[in-house]
């Protein structure tokens, strides 16, 4: 089967990342950016930064900060009313997964009509968006490089999974400068969020060469450096390496997809309004016991990648010693002890196996699995 490998054209890394961005910006020849945001990086003046750095380059910028840490149906809706209002050209996101995915939900009705709903699924949408500047400051659902965007559907209490070709943003920004303010907890969450696309990406049905090779890079990088970042926000050293390990996992499912994990987090996500990364981290170790019944040999090379020696080690044992090593690095970064903590309720398993099922992001997972299974996995996690 033929590999495709989508990823913005131009992506800007490292410190002095948005200066350097900026330049770019103008010479796309923009005039009007609608910013969308959240309310936190406004009140912490970085929205405001943005905005004056537009301003002197010519270009002027409508700030949207509704978005809301489960992006909705409504949030979309809100943003694109601004954008119409004000004609906007351009939209540029400014956060982490949050506003990049409600970026796309409105550049991409903004363009093709109809509600974000209609474009569930993969590949919806006719025509491309509108071009979307996305500036990261979290380390990261690399939403600000792929074509995933994930909306909940404020009626079905769903996470809807858009994939789609025309979502992907044009330019990329990764600045751990602006990465230096983010809350211990967000961190460590982001953090296992990406370590999970990494691990999802590298077991997938669809993984390639190039998708192994961003993965188990994204995987050492995490593992030498989310702690650090964790436990001394301003390591400006571990903030970097982590901006790179994230972008690197990203790069590995935006093109091999991911597995169960997503499709599970999802439906918490969406029926408890969870935090991603958390709900991530706690069902990554679960899901990998499930795929180690046919992923134990790639499972090894996860474990080594996290620094296990696994030289002497059966495929099985090497699998084990990664659900192990997961297991350390979220203790190591506080990550809640499992999904009662966080008030997941048994009564509520079979419903959100249904819907876990029907997610795009399980379609790649190495193993399919029955309802009765995916059941299984949920409660082990509680
Ligand atoms: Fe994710």
């Amino acid at each position: 089967m033929a590999a495709k490998f989508f990823i913005p054209s131009v992506n800007v890394l490292g410190q002095g990342a948005v200066d350097d961005a900026i330049g770019d910006i103008k010479t796309l020849g923009f005039k009007k950016a609608l910013i969308v945001t959240d309310k936190p990086l406004v009140q912490i003046g970085i929205a405001g930064d943005l905005v004056e750095k537009l301003g002197e380059n010519g270009i002027v910028a409508v700030v949207f900060d509704g978005v809301q840490p489960n992006p909705t149906t409504g949030n979309v809706e809100a943003g694109l009313k601004l954008l119409k209002d004000n004609q906007c050209d351009f939209v540029v996101s400014l956060g982490g997964g949050s506003p990049h995915d409600c970026a796309k939900g409105i550049a991409l009705v903004a363009t093709n009509g109809g509600s974000i709903k209609d474009y569930e699924g993969v590949d919806k949408s006719a025509k491309p968006q509108l071009p979307l500047v996305a500036i990261n400051t979290t380390a990261g659902t690399a939403s600000e490089m792929t074509r995933f965007c994930i909306i909940t559907d404020e009626a079905r209490h769903i996470k809807m999974a858009i994939v789609d070709k025309h979502t992907t943003p044009i330019l990329s920004v990764n600045d751990p400068e602006l990465m230096l303010k983010k809350p211990a907890a967000l961190t460590a969450a982001t953090g296992m969020d990406a370590l999970t696309h990494a691990v999802e990406a590298y077991v997938s049905i669809a993984a390639n060469p190039i998708t192994d090779a961003c993965a188990i890079k994204a995987i050492e990088l995490i593992q030498a450096n989310l702690a650090r970042a964790v436990h001394d926000g301003q390591d400006l050293e571990a903030r970097e390496q982590m901006a790179y390990a994230q972008f690197l996992a990203g790069m590995a499912f935006n093109n091999a997809s991911l597995g169960y994990v997503h499709a599970m987090a999802h439906q918490l996500g969406g029926f408890y309004d969870l935090p991603h990364g958390v709900c991530n981290a706690l069902l990554l170790p679960y899901v990998q016991e499930y795929n180690a019944q046919v992923a134990a040999k790639r499972l090894k090379d996860v474990a080594k990648a996290m620094g296990v020696e696994v030289a002497a080690l059966t495929d099985e044992q090497g699998a084990q010693a990664a659900i192990d090593a997961i297991k350390a690095l979220s203790k190591a970064v506080n990550i809640p002890e499992n999904l009662t903590v966080l008030g997941v309720k048994e009564a509520d398993i079979p419903v959100l196996a249904d819907n876990a099922l029907k997610d795009a992001c399980g379609f790649t997972n190495p193993k399919q699995a029955s309802h009765e299974e995916i059941c299984q996995i949920f409660k082990n996690a509680l």
